[in-house]
């Protein structure tokens, strides 16, 4: 596969963050054609840096989970069309080749719709255009631009968040604020700053007091493995919990509020997300626990309106549930679990119903997950759907 350098120690990490500027999980040095990647799949034990040359490489990359989370992939497929435009051989048409790439980009995972949506946004810049030194420009800006962009949507996630953890630390005169999150919605998801971690940064910066349940997130458990790690490395208080420990703790006073993620968001305010979100949902809702999905606005589909019978949920290789993976004296392992003949399936996300949804934590601010708000805080999107579904209801009649 693609080339890689082990990074000693998290020694990089701590030489950015003392340089004041932070790692993110994708980007490309000054001059060089390599679009560089945290391969997410070996933490927290190994920090290991990879380099995507190819389409090849950035499907493998989206496929294998060396690169996760929403808007991740939606920035990494924008990357994927940067990296076929600088492969053009010029053999074939340039538009029907760029197609082409991008619908193998687009199909390598099917919930996440910032995955499309990443590589549309490139794709639309560059068709028509016949000066190649000129593509490569405006593919490798417009790539950059949606990485700045979603950084700049998950910091303003976390000022709007902020206010919502703030007034239950009001409410608690200063008593820790327990937050429940479910997978690892954080910058290493995001680029920066994290979608439903932006708001416990926030709150952390701002001397709030608040502790982290982090749920392990079986099978690949994103919780234990890269939430953890970022929140440790970041000084916050957290516990690692198994899946099923949420509605014990809510039950008994010990969660003040759940946040997380979305991979994608149908503008009625239905979820999918990482599997066993909606159980955390059911458990907030019975326990009256307030319970926030955190999302930039690139994950919103604007088509979408019923969310269990219109996203598309990925199934993935049974093997990701049959096996666990772990250190041992040192080396990474991964062991069988279950009896070698038993069969396991492996559903990756759920949809979780507008109705259990308490509001949606956006860059434009908090809004309950109905149409009338989602359309109040993005009106030109939902206007845009509403009038090209009266177009396609017009052609079919
Ligand atoms: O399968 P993954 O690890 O890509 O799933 C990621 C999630 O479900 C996240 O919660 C989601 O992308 C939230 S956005 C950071």
């Amino acid at each position: 596969m693609f080339s890689q350098h082990v990074v000693v120690d998290n020694t990089e990490l701590l030489i950015r963050k003392a340089n004041g500027t932070k790692m993110r999980p994708i980007w490309q040095d000054k001059d060089s054609e390599i679009v560089k990647v945290i391969d997410q799949r070996l933490l927290p034990h190994k920090l290991i840096i990879s380099d995507l040359r190819s389409v090849d490489d950035v499907i493998n990359a989206i496929k294998h989970m060396v690169v996760r989370g929403a808007p991740l992939i939606g920035v990494t497929g924008a990357y994927g069309v940067y990296l076929a435009v600088i492969n053009f051989d010029g053999k074939t048409g340039f538009d029907d080749f760029l197609i082409n790439e991008c619908n193998r980009l687009k199909s390598t995972r099917p919930t996440a719709v910032n995955l499309s949506w990443g590589v549309d946004r490139v794709k639309d810049k560059l068709l028509k255009m016949t000066n190649q030194s000129a593509r490569i420009d405006i593919a490798r800006n417009e790539a950059a631009k949606i990485a700045d962009e979603e950084v700049e949507n998950c910091k303003k996630i976390g000022e709007n968040g902020l206010r919502l953890i703030d007034e239950i630390w009001m409410k608690k005169k200063g008593k820790t604020v327990n937050i429940l999150t479910h997978c690892n919605a954080g910058w290493l998801a995001c680029v920066e700053y994290g979608t439903a971690t932006a708001p416990i940064y926030a709150a952390y910066e701002n001397d709030i007091d608040i502790h982290v349940w982090v749920d392990e997130t079986r099978p690949l458990n994103q919780g234990a493995r890269l939430t953890a790690w970022e929140l440790n490395n970041h000084g916050i208080k957290h516990t690692v919990i198994t899946d099923n420990a949420g509605g014990h703790l809510m039950q008994h006073g010990m969660v003040d509020m759940v946040i997380v993620g979305t991979d994608r968001t149908t503008y009625t305010g239905d979820v999918a997300n990482k599997i066993g979100t909606y159980l955390k949902a059911l458990a907030a809702r019975d326990n009256n626990i307030p319970f926030y999905v955190a999302l930039p606005s690139s994950t919103f589909d604007w088509k979408l309106k019923d969310g269990i019978n219109e996203i598309s949920i990925e199934e993935r290789d049974p093997d990701e549930v049959r096996y666990v993976q772990g250190l041992e004296l040192g080396s990474i392992k991964s062991v069988l679990l279950p009896p070698a003949s038993s069969p396991a399936a492996n559903f990756a996300f759920d949809v979780t119903p507008a109705r259990l949804v308490t509001g949606f934590i956006t860059e434009r601010g908090v809004c309950r997950a109905t149409k009338q708000d989602i359309k109040r805080m993005f009106p030109r999107n939902v206007d845009e759907l509403t009038s090209s579904s009266r177009r396609t209801d017009l052609s079919q009649a």
